[in-house]
Protein backbone atom coordinates (compact mmCIF):
# COMPACT_ATOMS: atom_id res chain seq x y z
CA UNK A 1 0.00 0.00 0.00
CA UNK A 2 2.74 2.39 0.49
CA UNK A 3 6.08 1.93 -0.09
CA UNK A 4 9.58 4.41 -0.07
CA UNK A 5 12.47 4.15 -1.26
CA UNK A 6 15.47 6.30 -0.45
CA UNK A 7 13.02 8.89 0.75
CA UNK A 8 15.17 12.25 1.63
CA UNK A 9 14.17 15.26 3.17
CA UNK A 10 17.32 18.10 4.14
CA UNK A 11 16.54 21.02 5.32
CA UNK A 12 19.25 23.69 4.77
CA UNK A 13 21.98 20.75 4.85
CA UNK A 14 20.54 19.49 7.79
CA UNK A 15 19.60 15.67 6.54
CA UNK A 16 16.11 15.23 8.22
CA UNK A 17 14.77 11.74 7.18
CA UNK A 18 18.05 9.92 5.28
CA UNK A 19 17.50 7.62 2.85
CA UNK A 20 14.33 5.87 4.29
CA UNK A 21 13.11 2.54 2.85
CA UNK A 22 10.04 0.87 3.55
CA UNK A 23 6.55 -0.56 3.31
CA UNK A 24 3.44 -1.42 4.71
CA UNK A 25 1.38 -3.98 3.65
CA UNK A 26 -2.54 -3.09 3.41
CA UNK A 27 -4.07 -3.68 6.21
CA UNK A 28 -1.20 -3.29 8.02
CA UNK A 29 -0.43 -0.85 11.25
CA UNK A 30 3.31 0.14 10.75
CA UNK A 31 5.33 2.43 13.71
CA UNK A 32 7.40 4.70 13.17
CA UNK A 33 9.78 4.24 16.82
CA UNK A 34 11.80 7.12 17.33
CA UNK A 35 13.39 10.39 19.81
CA UNK A 36 12.08 13.77 19.19
CA UNK A 37 13.83 15.09 15.99
CA UNK A 38 14.63 11.76 14.68
CA UNK A 39 12.53 12.57 11.44
CA UNK A 40 9.12 11.01 12.14
CA UNK A 41 6.69 14.02 11.19
CA UNK A 42 9.05 14.97 8.65
CA UNK A 43 8.48 11.60 6.97
CA UNK A 44 4.80 11.56 7.45
CA UNK A 45 4.51 15.10 6.27
CA UNK A 46 5.72 13.69 2.66
CA UNK A 47 3.88 10.88 2.49
CA UNK A 48 1.27 13.30 2.77
CA UNK A 49 2.00 15.14 0.03
CA UNK A 50 2.60 18.54 2.65
CA UNK A 51 6.23 18.51 1.75
CA UNK A 52 8.56 17.37 -1.48
CA UNK A 53 11.46 14.90 -0.69
CA UNK A 54 14.68 16.20 -1.38
CA UNK A 55 15.56 13.06 -2.63
CA UNK A 56 14.15 9.46 -3.16
CA UNK A 57 10.29 8.27 -3.83
CA UNK A 58 7.55 6.92 -2.02
CA UNK A 59 4.00 5.83 -3.44
CA UNK A 60 1.04 5.36 -1.79
CA UNK A 61 -1.20 2.82 -3.34
CA UNK A 62 0.63 2.85 -6.66
CA UNK A 63 0.73 6.83 -6.60
CA UNK A 64 3.48 8.80 -6.89
CA UNK A 65 3.66 11.60 -4.10
CA UNK A 66 5.25 14.15 -5.88
CA UNK A 67 3.65 13.17 -9.12
CA UNK A 68 0.29 12.10 -8.68
CA UNK A 69 0.24 14.16 -5.14
CA UNK A 70 -4.10 14.58 -6.22
CA UNK A 71 -4.60 10.75 -6.33
CA UNK A 72 -2.31 10.65 -3.36
CA UNK A 73 -4.37 12.87 -1.66
CA UNK A 74 -7.62 11.59 -1.55
CA UNK A 75 -6.25 8.21 -0.32
CA UNK A 76 -5.10 9.68 2.64
CA UNK A 77 -5.82 10.92 5.90
CA UNK A 78 -4.13 13.03 8.33
CA UNK A 79 -4.06 13.42 12.28
CA UNK A 80 -1.24 15.99 12.62
CA UNK A 81 0.35 16.30 15.89
CA UNK A 82 -1.34 19.71 16.52
CA UNK A 83 -5.35 19.44 17.25
CA UNK A 84 -7.27 21.61 15.05
CA UNK A 85 -10.15 22.48 15.83
CA UNK A 86 -12.74 25.30 17.05
CA UNK A 87 -13.96 25.45 20.02
CA UNK A 88 -16.93 27.16 19.95
CA UNK A 89 -18.50 25.23 16.43
CA UNK A 90 -19.82 21.50 17.76
CA UNK A 91 -18.58 18.60 17.69
CA UNK A 92 -20.61 18.19 14.53
CA UNK A 93 -20.46 21.76 13.20
CA UNK A 94 -16.91 21.27 13.28
CA UNK A 95 -16.80 18.15 11.15
CA UNK A 96 -19.27 19.45 8.79
CA UNK A 97 -17.02 22.31 8.34
CA UNK A 98 -13.93 20.13 7.58
CA UNK A 99 -16.31 17.76 5.67
CA UNK A 100 -17.05 20.08 3.29
CA UNK A 101 -13.83 21.77 2.30
CA UNK A 102 -13.03 18.11 1.58
CA UNK A 103 -16.17 18.46 -0.45
CA UNK A 104 -17.94 15.20 0.26
CA UNK A 105 -21.96 15.56 -0.72
CA UNK A 106 -24.17 17.04 1.77
CA UNK A 107 -26.36 13.99 2.25
CA UNK A 108 -23.32 11.48 2.52
CA UNK A 109 -21.39 13.73 5.14
CA UNK A 110 -24.22 14.31 7.50
CA UNK A 111 -24.97 10.28 7.88
CA UNK A 112 -20.85 9.92 7.87
CA UNK A 113 -20.42 12.83 10.52
CA UNK A 114 -23.10 10.49 12.65
CA UNK A 115 -21.90 7.31 12.31
CA UNK A 116 -18.36 8.26 13.04
CA UNK A 117 -19.36 10.12 16.38
CA UNK A 118 -20.86 7.16 17.01
CA UNK A 119 -17.96 5.09 16.43
CA UNK A 120 -15.79 6.73 19.03
CA UNK A 121 -19.09 7.19 21.00
CA UNK A 122 -19.63 10.49 20.91
CA UNK A 123 -22.73 10.61 19.37
CA UNK A 124 -24.45 12.21 22.63
CA UNK A 125 -21.67 15.03 22.31
CA UNK A 126 -22.23 16.49 18.65
CA UNK A 127 -24.52 19.43 19.65
CA UNK A 128 -21.54 20.00 22.32
CA UNK A 129 -19.22 22.91 22.09
CA UNK A 130 -15.85 21.22 21.06
CA UNK A 131 -14.64 23.57 23.67
CA UNK A 132 -15.74 22.06 26.69
CA UNK A 133 -14.64 18.51 25.56
CA UNK A 134 -11.35 16.71 27.51
CA UNK A 135 -8.16 15.94 25.49
CA UNK A 136 -9.48 12.17 25.21
CA UNK A 137 -12.56 13.74 23.55
CA UNK A 138 -10.86 16.31 21.21
CA UNK A 139 -8.25 13.62 19.51
CA UNK A 140 -10.83 11.36 19.11
CA UNK A 141 -12.23 13.72 16.76
CA UNK A 142 -9.23 14.13 15.49
CA UNK A 143 -9.13 11.47 14.71
CA UNK A 144 -12.71 11.06 12.75
CA UNK A 145 -11.87 14.76 11.42
CA UNK A 146 -9.31 12.41 9.16
CA UNK A 147 -11.54 9.90 8.23
CA UNK A 148 -14.59 11.56 7.19
CA UNK A 149 -13.16 10.86 3.29
CA UNK A 150 -12.96 7.27 4.29
CA UNK A 151 -9.57 7.20 4.06
CA UNK A 152 -7.68 3.85 2.97
CA UNK A 153 -4.67 5.05 4.54
CA UNK A 154 -4.50 6.77 7.86
CA UNK A 155 -1.28 8.79 8.82
CA UNK A 156 -1.16 9.28 12.51
CA UNK A 157 1.20 11.59 13.64
CA UNK A 158 2.01 11.05 17.61
CA UNK A 159 -1.77 9.92 17.92
CA UNK A 160 -1.56 10.03 22.11
CA UNK A 161 1.20 12.52 22.55
CA UNK A 162 -0.06 15.15 25.59
CA UNK A 163 -2.96 12.63 26.62
CA UNK A 164 -3.71 11.62 29.90
CA UNK A 165 -4.08 7.85 31.02
CA UNK A 166 -7.15 7.60 30.51
CA UNK A 167 -7.43 9.32 27.14
CA UNK A 168 -4.74 7.43 25.66
CA UNK A 169 -6.14 4.31 26.18
CA UNK A 170 -9.09 5.12 24.49
CA UNK A 171 -7.61 6.66 21.74
CA UNK A 172 -5.54 3.30 21.21
CA UNK A 173 -8.28 1.02 21.67
CA UNK A 174 -10.07 3.43 18.73
CA UNK A 175 -6.91 2.85 16.30
CA UNK A 176 -7.06 -0.80 16.64
CA UNK A 177 -10.75 -0.62 16.30
CA UNK A 178 -10.50 1.08 12.85
CA UNK A 179 -7.50 -1.19 11.52
CA UNK A 180 -9.74 -3.88 12.26
CA UNK A 181 -12.92 -3.03 11.51
CA UNK A 182 -12.60 -1.01 8.78
CA UNK A 183 -9.19 -2.89 6.83
CA UNK A 184 -7.02 0.38 7.05
CA UNK A 185 -3.48 0.58 6.35
CA UNK A 186 -2.21 2.76 9.08
CA UNK A 187 1.29 4.64 9.98
CA UNK A 188 1.85 5.57 13.07
CA UNK A 189 4.78 7.77 14.80
CA UNK A 190 5.53 7.62 18.47
CA UNK A 191 8.29 8.08 20.78
CA UNK A 192 6.47 5.91 22.95
CA UNK A 193 7.98 2.03 23.18
CA UNK A 194 4.85 0.98 24.43
CA UNK A 195 2.75 2.06 21.89
CA UNK A 196 4.68 0.69 19.13
CA UNK A 197 4.18 -2.30 21.17
CA UNK A 198 0.68 -2.63 21.77
CA UNK A 199 -0.22 -1.31 18.39
CA UNK A 200 1.93 -2.12 15.52
CA UNK A 201 2.28 -5.07 13.38
CA UNK A 202 5.53 -4.17 12.26
CA UNK A 203 7.90 -1.18 13.84
CA UNK A 204 10.71 0.19 12.15
CA UNK A 205 13.45 2.19 14.46
CA UNK A 206 14.00 5.58 13.36
CA UNK A 207 16.89 7.28 14.54
CA UNK A 208 19.09 10.83 13.00
CA UNK A 209 16.36 10.21 10.11
CA UNK A 210 17.72 6.67 9.11
CA UNK A 211 15.58 3.09 9.74
CA UNK A 212 17.77 1.11 12.27
CA UNK A 213 15.56 -1.85 12.51
CA UNK A 214 12.39 -3.14 11.27
CA UNK A 215 11.12 -5.88 12.37
CA UNK A 216 8.09 -7.67 14.08
CA UNK A 217 8.17 -6.80 18.30
CA UNK A 218 8.76 -10.03 19.03
CA UNK A 219 11.14 -10.57 16.54
CA UNK A 220 13.04 -7.02 17.51
CA UNK A 221 13.71 -8.59 20.68
CA UNK A 222 14.95 -11.91 19.87
CA UNK A 223 17.77 -9.61 18.48
CA UNK A 224 18.53 -8.18 21.88
CA UNK A 225 18.05 -11.76 24.39
CA UNK A 226 19.04 -14.03 21.82
CA UNK A 227 16.22 -16.83 20.37
CA UNK A 228 17.08 -19.12 23.34
CA UNK A 229 17.49 -16.70 25.90
CA UNK A 230 15.10 -16.12 29.21
CA UNK A 231 15.97 -13.64 31.93
CA UNK A 232 14.73 -14.45 35.53
CA UNK A 233 15.22 -12.26 38.63
CA UNK A 234 15.24 -14.13 41.88
CA UNK A 235 14.66 -12.63 45.02
CA UNK A 236 16.36 -14.78 47.66
CA UNK A 237 15.71 -14.02 51.47
CA UNK A 238 19.54 -15.25 52.17
CA UNK A 239 21.10 -14.88 49.08
CA UNK A 240 24.91 -15.83 49.52
CA UNK A 241 28.11 -15.04 47.17
CA UNK A 242 28.44 -19.00 47.38
CA UNK A 243 24.87 -19.36 45.75
CA UNK A 244 25.51 -16.60 43.03
CA UNK A 245 28.71 -18.32 42.02
CA UNK A 246 27.04 -21.74 41.59
CA UNK A 247 24.51 -20.55 39.99
CA UNK A 248 27.04 -18.69 37.60
CA UNK A 249 29.04 -21.87 37.18
CA UNK A 250 26.18 -23.55 35.72
CA UNK A 251 26.01 -24.42 31.85
CA UNK A 252 22.53 -23.44 31.46
CA UNK A 253 23.57 -19.93 32.92
CA UNK A 254 24.87 -17.17 30.68
CA UNK A 255 25.46 -14.58 32.88
CA UNK A 256 24.17 -13.86 35.91
CA UNK A 257 24.23 -10.75 38.41
CA UNK A 258 23.54 -9.56 41.81
CA UNK A 259 21.18 -6.40 41.91
CA UNK A 260 20.59 -5.74 45.47
CA UNK A 261 21.46 -8.11 48.96
CA UNK A 262 19.04 -10.05 48.16
CA UNK A 263 18.49 -10.09 44.35
CA UNK A 264 20.00 -11.85 41.04
CA UNK A 265 19.51 -11.58 37.43
CA UNK A 266 19.98 -14.19 35.48
CA UNK A 267 20.27 -15.02 31.94
CA UNK A 268 19.44 -18.74 31.14
CA UNK A 269 19.19 -20.76 27.88
CA UNK A 270 17.54 -24.28 27.15
CA UNK A 271 14.16 -26.01 28.10
CA UNK A 272 15.47 -27.11 31.98
CA UNK A 273 17.26 -24.10 32.93
CA UNK A 274 15.02 -22.68 35.27
CA UNK A 275 14.91 -26.35 36.95
CA UNK A 276 18.22 -26.48 37.33
CA UNK A 277 18.91 -22.80 38.86
CA UNK A 278 16.33 -23.81 41.36
CA UNK A 279 17.46 -26.98 42.17
CA UNK A 280 21.53 -24.89 42.86
CA UNK A 281 19.26 -22.66 44.70
CA UNK A 282 17.44 -24.98 47.28
CA UNK A 283 20.62 -27.39 47.27
CA UNK A 284 22.49 -24.15 49.44
CA UNK A 285 19.30 -24.02 51.31
CA UNK A 286 18.35 -20.57 49.62
CA UNK A 287 14.96 -18.98 50.71
CA UNK A 288 13.15 -18.12 47.33
CA UNK A 289 10.86 -15.17 48.41
CA UNK A 290 9.56 -14.65 44.24
CA UNK A 291 10.68 -15.18 40.54
CA UNK A 292 10.04 -13.14 37.31
CA UNK A 293 10.60 -13.97 34.27
CA UNK A 294 11.48 -10.43 32.40
CA UNK A 295 11.00 -10.12 28.80
CA UNK A 296 13.46 -8.26 27.17
CA UNK A 297 11.13 -4.48 26.05
CA UNK A 298 11.50 -2.40 23.13
CA UNK A 299 13.70 0.18 24.88
CA UNK A 300 16.36 -2.69 25.29
CA UNK A 301 15.61 -3.10 21.77
CA UNK A 302 16.29 0.42 20.89
CA UNK A 303 19.29 0.84 23.48
CA UNK A 304 20.63 -2.40 21.62
CA UNK A 305 20.52 -1.29 18.05
CA UNK A 306 21.17 2.68 18.69
CA UNK A 307 23.09 3.01 21.40
CA UNK A 308 21.44 5.41 23.11
CA UNK A 309 18.44 5.67 25.42
CA UNK A 310 14.99 6.27 23.35
CA UNK A 311 14.08 8.90 25.74
CA UNK A 312 17.54 10.75 25.94
CA UNK A 313 16.27 13.85 24.01
CA UNK A 314 12.79 13.59 24.31
CA UNK A 315 10.29 15.78 26.27
CA UNK A 316 8.89 12.84 28.14
CA UNK A 317 11.01 11.60 31.35
CA UNK A 318 9.48 8.23 32.22
CA UNK A 319 11.77 6.35 35.19
CA UNK A 320 13.78 3.49 33.47
CA UNK A 321 12.67 0.06 33.62
CA UNK A 322 15.53 -1.17 36.32
CA UNK A 323 16.76 -4.09 34.31
CA UNK A 324 17.72 -2.20 31.33
CA UNK A 325 21.96 -2.40 32.36
CA UNK A 326 21.79 -5.68 32.61
CA UNK A 327 21.26 -5.91 28.76
CA UNK A 328 24.30 -7.72 26.62
CA UNK A 329 25.22 -5.34 24.83
CA UNK A 330 25.83 -7.13 21.75
CA UNK A 331 26.24 -6.10 18.01
CA UNK A 332 23.35 -6.78 16.12
CA UNK A 333 23.81 -9.58 14.10
N1 LIG B 1 10.68 23.00 8.47
C1 LIG B 1 11.85 22.66 9.00
N2 LIG B 1 12.94 23.42 8.81
C2 LIG B 1 14.14 23.07 9.31
N3 LIG B 1 14.35 21.97 10.05
C3 LIG B 1 13.31 21.16 10.29
C4 LIG B 1 12.00 21.46 9.79
N4 LIG B 1 11.16 20.48 10.18
C5 LIG B 1 11.89 19.60 10.90
N5 LIG B 1 13.19 20.02 10.96
C6 LIG B 1 14.27 19.31 11.65
O1 LIG B 1 14.32 18.00 11.11
C7 LIG B 1 14.60 17.05 12.12
C8 LIG B 1 13.50 16.03 12.19
O2 LIG B 1 12.33 16.64 12.67
P1 LIG B 1 10.94 15.91 12.78
O3 LIG B 1 10.65 15.22 11.50
O4 LIG B 1 9.95 16.87 13.28
O5 LIG B 1 11.27 14.80 13.88
P2 LIG B 1 10.27 14.00 14.87
O6 LIG B 1 8.89 14.13 14.35
O7 LIG B 1 10.78 12.59 14.82
O8 LIG B 1 10.44 14.59 16.22
C9 LIG B 1 14.78 17.84 13.40
O9 LIG B 1 16.15 18.07 13.60
C10 LIG B 1 14.05 19.13 13.11
O10 LIG B 1 14.57 20.18 13.86
MG1 LIG C 1 7.18 14.77 15.32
Amino acid sequence: MIETRNLTKEFNGLVAVDHISFSVKRGEIFGLLGPNGAGKTTTIRMLATLTRPTAGTATVGDYDIVKDDNEVRKLIGLVSEKIIMYDRLTAKENLWFFGRLYNIQKEVLNTRIDELLELVQLGKWKDVQVGTFSSGMRQRMNVIRALLNMPEVLLLDEPTLGLDPQSTVEVREFIKKINRENKMTIILTTHMMIEADLLCDRIGIIDHGKIAALDTSPHLKRRVSGADTTIFEFEIANLTTNMVSSIQSLECVGSASRDNATRIRVHAHGNNAFDIIIDTIRAEKGKINSVKNLEPTLEDVFLHITGHDVRDNADQKIPMKGHRRFMPRRRVR
